[in-house]
């Protein structure tokens, strides 16, 4: 894709864990909703949420009240599960991200196995692609996955940060420059595909700089860290600066 079509990186914000935080006590507040709003008014491209299975955090009235009143795309991520697509197709979001779904884990733990869900994944996706929706598959670096993604339909990948972001967090300095070299390398080879490539998970102010270098990476996905730091500095500022790394990033 040419430099020009590319536009700037945007910044999609999960806001998961504002329910997380509103879970832990059973009542109204803090409100995800309110905490979308205040994103988009800080420069947020769009908000992400995770509905899963167990609904551990974002709830559906959650989803209801996102579609009625957001005026950015909502990023719907979802397991590959008939009950999320029945709600997927109801509420027909700008973009649907399938992710995979383990009810024991903490959080998104890997990518997606699209290699080895070729068939069944292609019928679970068509349907969503039909109503309209912007399919993206959350995939590790990988270029058998990539090459899957890419047959089964999607327009959009979404590469797993976190092994590399983990790697930095935990000193292993040598493996994250790796991890993030393999992040490079498979950007540029979906984006050789067709594919839009979006990048996260576990993104920080440590570690977003060279991903949002990486020129074909078009959008991150950035939660956990930003509603943790809003504690301290307030979820507009969070975000604004955020905003500034990646943007000084790519300038
Ligand atoms: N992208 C995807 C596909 C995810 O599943 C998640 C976590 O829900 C994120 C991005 C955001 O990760 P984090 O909350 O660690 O920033």
């Amino acid at each position: 894709m040419n430099e020009h079509a590319r536009g700037r990186l945007r910044l999609g914000v999960n806001i998961d864990h504002v329910a997380t935080v509103r879970n832990a006590r059973g009542g109204d507040t803090p409100d995800p909703l309110r905490a979308a709003k205040i994103a988009e008014e800080a420069g947020a491209d769009g908000i992400t949420a995770h509905l899963r299975e167990d609904r551990r955090h974002i709830g559906d009235a959650d989803i209801e009240a996102l579609m009625a009143t957001l005026s950015v795309p909502l990023n719907f991520e979802m397991a590959a599960t008939d009950e999320m697509q029945k709600i997927a197709l109801r509420h027909n979001p700008h973009a649907v991200c399938i992710v995979p779904e383990k009810r024991e884990e903490r959080t998104t733990e890997g990518g997606l196995e699209v290699a080895r869900e070729e068939n069944k994944l292609a019928h679970f996706i068509a349907p969503l692609r039909e109503a309209g929706c912007r399919v993206s598959i959350f995939i590790a670096a990988d270029a058998r996955q990539i090459e899957a993604a890419n047959r089964i339909g999607a327009e959009v990948i979404e590469l797993h940060t976190g092994a590399y972001c983990d790697a930095h967090a935990e000193g292993r300095f040598a493996e994250r420059d790796a991890e993030c070299a393999r992040l490079g390398e498979m950007a540029a080879y979906a984006d050789s595909l067709g594919l839009e490539v979006h990048a996260g998970h576990g993104l920080t102010y440590e570690t977003v700089t060279p991903i949002a270098a990486f020129p074909q990476v078009m959008e991150l996905n950035i939660g956990h860290f930003l509603i943790g730091e809003a504690i301290f500095r307030g979820l507009g500022p969070a975000i604004h600066e955020m905003r500034r790394l990646m943007d000084a990033a790519r300038a």
